[in-house]
């Protein structure tokens, strides 16, 4: 494996003798005893990246630190949900179904966040009951929802607001999220964050503790960030100016981007929180604020390398095209029902055959699912090797974040298992669906 592609592989994963292994487990080994296709977690890596996070957030930030909200909608099950309580993180939730996961995991209600555009009024008073340590809220339906469902519940809920930067980030259309025209958050620069904050204000069982800003996934520069933090600190600014008194929070989201393929590279915890870190201090300096307590929430940038995904290879098929030039369909055992991020997002991914070495030409490859449609590709133009053959094991790295947590039953395929692996030990904390799964919701 090359150095650049050993990027794009959980700390302990390893070419042996031309196998790939994780934490010494051979693929083939994997493979039969956990079946294909399966996701593999290498634990170490999971709880390494969670803790760089932390330890970064802390040293850009120093006593200014909030916390580290791991995304659950990246990937959650009750088993990550106890190592994530375990390291003293923080979780964001985005439903009352993610907040169950966190909550059985033993996370403490107060380092829970809750966020959704559309919370269902039953989801805002679980959380309330739970005592989440704040809801996001994002349009002026919820900020009556969540003063009803406190007040009721008869506590004062600390809430943030999410607001709408105004920026363009360099992502696909359907994960950036901080342009104006979007279904979250409240548009500062027309003036519906202030609308928001004096709508909250009039109520009692509300306790307005700052802003909250997501601007979209799988970014790589740090400017954006930094601007959407500086929108925001001129809103604190101005409500200071306001109310003589200063908001004690800001969450500036998730959305650091991550290596796909060969080349990449993701952005690193210590640049982009450092940078963030002086660009949030001029700013409040600017004004002369204090600077708050900023927090983040990255998903994919803790979770997304620390998984690879197995399959088998059932059948390969040489087609000719029409310019004469031929490729070869190489198609696995699963695809649509556990990645969806190519057929959504023209993602990029990259494979290997993970079972053995392969000198062979390489040839114009497409590496296809099982699913009954033409746009069920993993990878849709790869040079891989021409002597790929039913049986053989293919290694899909960094789809932890975004793959199981978006599977489908698409086609009536059950959904793979995850399987963690440390210290020389595989075990399954997801199962993989059963067929019995399947038919338990028909009547
Ligand atoms: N915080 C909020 C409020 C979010 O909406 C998200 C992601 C995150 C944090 C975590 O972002 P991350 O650090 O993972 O980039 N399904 C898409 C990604 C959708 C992201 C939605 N929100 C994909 O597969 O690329």
């Amino acid at each position: 494996m090359s150095k650049s592609m050993q990027t794009l592989w959980s700390k302990n994963v390893s070419i042996s003798k031309g196998e790939l292994h994780c934490s010494g487990i051979s693929a083939s080994a994997l493979a039969s005893e956990f079946k294909t296709p399966t996701f593999f977690l290498d634990e170490d890596d999971f709880r390494s990246r969670a803790q760089t996070w932390n330890i970064e957030l802390s040293k850009a930030f120093g006593p200014q630190a909030g916390r580290v909200y791991y995304a659950a909608k990246a990937f959650i099950c009750v088993e990550v949900a106890r190592w994530i309580a375990d390291l003293g993180i923080g979780i964001d939730v985005c439903t009352g179904g993610e907040l169950a996961v966190a909550l059985k995991g033993g996370v403490k209600a107060e380092n829970i966040e809750v966020h959704g555009n559309n919370k269902s009024i039953e989801e805002i008073e679980q959380a309330v009951a739970a005592g989440v340590g704040a809801i996001v809220m994002d349009s002026l339906f919820e900020i009556e929802r969540v003063a009803a469902a406190a007040n009721s519940a008869g506590k004062v809920q600390r809430v943030l607001l999410r607001l709408t930067p105004g920026i363009e980030a360099h992502t696909h259309e359907s994960i950036a999220t901080a342009h104006e025209d979007v279904k979250f958050g409240f548009s500062i620069a027309s003036g519906a964050a202030w609308q928001a904050i004096m709508e909250t204000k009039k109520h009692a069982s509300l306790e307005l503790r700052g802003f909250h800003s997501h601007i979209g996934s799988q970014i790589f520069e740090t400017e954006p960030f930094a601007i959407a933090a500086e929108r925001l600190i001129e809103l604190l600014a101005k409500y200071n100016e306001e109310f003589d008194q200063q908001l004690p929070e800001l969450d500036l989201g998730g959305g650091y981007g991550i290596a796909y393929v060969d080349g990449e590279t993701e952005i690193h915890a210590a640049d982009v929180l450092g940078e963030l870190a002086n660009q949030v201090k001029q700013v409040c300096a600017k004004y002369s604020l204090d600077v708050p307590n900023i927090s983040i929430e990255p998903g994919r940038a803790i979770v997304g390398p620390s998984m690879f995904t197995l399959y088998t290879v059932g059948t390969t098929k040489v087609v000719t095209l029409e310019n004469g030039a031929s490729r070869n369909y190489v198609s696995v055992d699963g695809v649509m029902s556990d990645n969806l991020r190519t057929s959504l997002y023209g993602a990029e991914y990259t494979a290997i055959i993970a079972n053995r070495e392969s000198t062979a030409k390489k040839i114009a490859t497409r590496i296809v699912g099982k699913h009954c449609e033409t746009g069920d590709i993993v990878i849709k133009d790869i040079d891989f090797a021409s002597d790929v053959t039913p049986g053989d094991l293919l290694a899909t790295p960094a789809t932890g974040a975004y793959g199981r947590s978006m599977a489908t039953n698409y086609n009536h395929i059950s959904r793979p298992p995850v399987v963690a692996i440390k210290d020389g030990k595989a075990r399954v904390i997801l199962r993989r669906e059963s067929i019995e799964d399947l038919l338990r919701l028909d009547i």
